[in-house]
């Protein structure tokens, strides 16, 4: 008996919480580098569909990372990382494409769907939902730089009670083009901004920012950041994924978390508990 009242007890730490986001619309970035195995992913998807089940909206964007350099390597096709955004060549795009929109969505969709969602995948192509331009006058190839967020499809979803699912690829806005490759964490962002979310989690391979001597940083200011950037204790594929934490929060969204996804549902650890994991970032 007592045992059970202990888990009366769990259930009704999670009360205040369950109460402040009600409707409130969370962006999870789901990085490629935290879709490890099966046992993981189910765990991923049964934490999703509480927050669904308790009102939360969860809009879900995907990375891929691995899963895209895997596939190259079989096909041989050559590619390389310049301020860890990935260059894409117009033959790295196809594949680009294939592994996200094509792969990782579905069966990030399936997963969703056999724990009692109901999923839905796109990528900005769909309903023209995204647009972009080329970043940095075409520095890194196809990587686009979104322009435009038509909000309307996603809010559309969420009011059917769907739960989005969106690969992190832009329509190039004319015919013939292949589109654009967008990093994951600043597509992220930038629909967490203009959905005006309540939260952005990163979901990672890593327990959150850490210094030059491999200690968390539980908390991180802007001038922290470039500071970090500058001695590049960030580098790598953290760089985009702090600049989307900043831009998040200078968008509106009030907090920004990079988690570590290897950790069993930790995303309920973050949303759910006083103490939290992993580095936040607030707008101040
Ligand atoms: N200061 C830092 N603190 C923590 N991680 C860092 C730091 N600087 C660089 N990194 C690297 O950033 C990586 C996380 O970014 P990465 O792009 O690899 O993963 P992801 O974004 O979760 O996955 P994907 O890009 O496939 O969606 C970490 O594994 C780590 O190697
Ligand atoms: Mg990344």
């Amino acid at each position: 008996m007592q045992k059970k009242i202990e888990q009366a007890k769990l259930l009704l730490e999670a009360l205040p919480y369950i109460k402040k986001y009600k409707d409130e619309i969370f962006v999870i970035k789901y990085g490629g580098s935290a879709q490890i195995n099966t046992e993981l992913k189910n765990r991923f998807a049964q934490d999703i569909i509480l927050l669904y089940m308790v009102g939360i909206k969860p809009v879900i964007v995907h990375g891929g990372g691995k899963k895209i350099n895997e596939l190259l390597e079989k096909l041989e096709i050559k590619s390389e990382f310049v301020d860890g955004l990935r260059v894409t060549t117009k033959e790295v795009m196809e594949v680009v494409e294939m592994v996200l929109s094509g792969n990782i969505n579905k069966e990030i969709i399936n997963l969703l769907n056999m724990h009692g969602g109901t999923a839905i995948g796109l990528t900005g192509k769909d309903g023209k939902f995204m647009t972009a331009s080329a970043k940095a006058g075409g520095k890194y190839g196809l990587v686009g730089e979104i322009e435009t967020i038509n909000n309307s499809v996603i809010e559309n979803l969420l009011n059917e009670k769907f739960i989005p699912v969106i690969a992190p690829i832009a329509s190039g806005g004319e015919l013939g083009h292949p589109g654009y490759n967008i990093n994951a964490d600043l597509a992220a962002s930038k629909i967490a901004g203009s959905l005006k979310a309540r939260k952005i989690i990163f979901m990672t391979d890593i327990k959150g920012v850490l210094n030059k001597d491999k200690e968390l940083l539980s908390t991180l200011t802007k001038e922290e950041i470039i500071a970090y950037k500058k001695n590049e204790t960030i580098h790598g594929g953290m760089i985009p994924k702090v600049d989307a934490c900043l831009e998040a929060v200078e968008a509106g969204v009030s907090k920004a978390h990079i988690i570590d996804g290897r950790i069993e549902h930790s995303l309920l650890l973050e949303i759910f508990t006083s103490e939290g994991i992993g580095t936040v970032i607030k707008n101040n």
